[in-house]
């Protein structure tokens, strides 16, 4: 396209001028509807299909599975969890490679998982076409699954990779190498939510103004990260409840940014 010729919408993830799109929808069926070569990073927390030593326990409703103190407060039950090992890795690789597809070149991929999930999780994105860069852990805090005579559970882990080469990255800066990071029940709107603050430090790993990409949204705590950190946000989730809820939290996150907009504009004024 030459320099100034109109930009085609259907070239584009979201509308020109939108800050952020979410639907109620199946990801793969999502991420099929999206232009090739649209999307400035990957930042997602699929179902990890673990939560038990034995197939049996992957099995189990999700409630059963992760809430494990009375204290909890109900959250709505989550999709996807119960693939065994083998479907687990093929289904990952299908998404992979259809992000792969919608991602520019030399654009970041952060997936989170856990110690039963991380090998496979590694082979997945391989698979799928990316080139794997590493491992950040997030480090639940000394309180986090806790067992007697064994090692805590304290960790989950960011798998991260690119497309392709990486393209210049001054504008980035370092990033960190490890996440410490406790989870809140007030920021806590999903049964496996991510705390809010840990996925604003990862969303930095795309640059201002891109467009983050989450197809297993949940509660859309990547999203509203997104929006805090100037970056924009597209994304699904396949249950309605946690559709509802993510939806919400974008609604109120997106409202909240542009007043502060608003606001640093008119002292810029002064
Ligand atoms: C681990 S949770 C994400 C939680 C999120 N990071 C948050 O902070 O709220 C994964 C989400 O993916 C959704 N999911 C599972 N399979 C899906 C699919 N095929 N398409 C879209 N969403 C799916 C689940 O319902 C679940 O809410």
């Amino acid at each position: 396209m030459g320099a100034g010729s109109p930009v085609d919408e259907r070239d584009l993830p979201l509308a020109a001028g939108d800050r952020w799109r979410f639907e109620c929808a199946e990801a793969l069926a999502f991420l099929r509807s999206l232009p090739s070569s649209s999307i400035d990073g990957v930042i997602t927390d699929p179902p990890y299909s673990s939560g038990g030593a034995t197939r049996g326990d992957r099995m189990n409703a999700t409630s059963l599975k992760y809430v494990h103190t009375g204290t909890i407060v109900q959250r709505h039950e989550f999709a996807g969890d119960n693939r065994d090992q083998r479907a687990f890795a093929y289904w990952c690789a299908l998404w992979l490679s259809e992000c792969l597809r919608v991602a520019k070149a030399g654009s970041p991929i952060c997936l989170f998982t856990d110690w039963r999930q991380l090998p496979t999780t590694i082979d997945a994105l391989q698979a799928g076409g990316w080139v794997w860069r590493g491992i950040v852990p997030w480090d639940k805090g000394p309180s986090a699954r806790p067992q007697m005579g064994r090692f805590k559970s304290q960790c989950e882990y960011v798998v991260w990779g690119t497309s392709g080469a990486s393209p210049d990255l001054e504008s980035i800066g370092c990033l960190p190498g490890l996440f410490s990071e406790r989870s809140r029940n007030d920021d806590k709107h999903h049964m496996v939510g991510k705390p809010t603050a840990l996925m604003q430090e990862i969303v930095n790993i795309c640059p201002r103004e891109g467009v983050v990409l989450d197809p297993f949204s949940g509660s859309a705590t990547t999203g509203v990260a997104a929006l805090l950190e100037g970056r924009r946000f597209i994304g699904c989730e396949i249950t309605e409840s946690n559709y509802a809820i993510g939806r919400e939290r974008l609604e109120a996150c997106a409202a909240d940014v542009s007043l502060e907009a608003h606001r640093a504009g008119q002292l810029a004024l002064l």
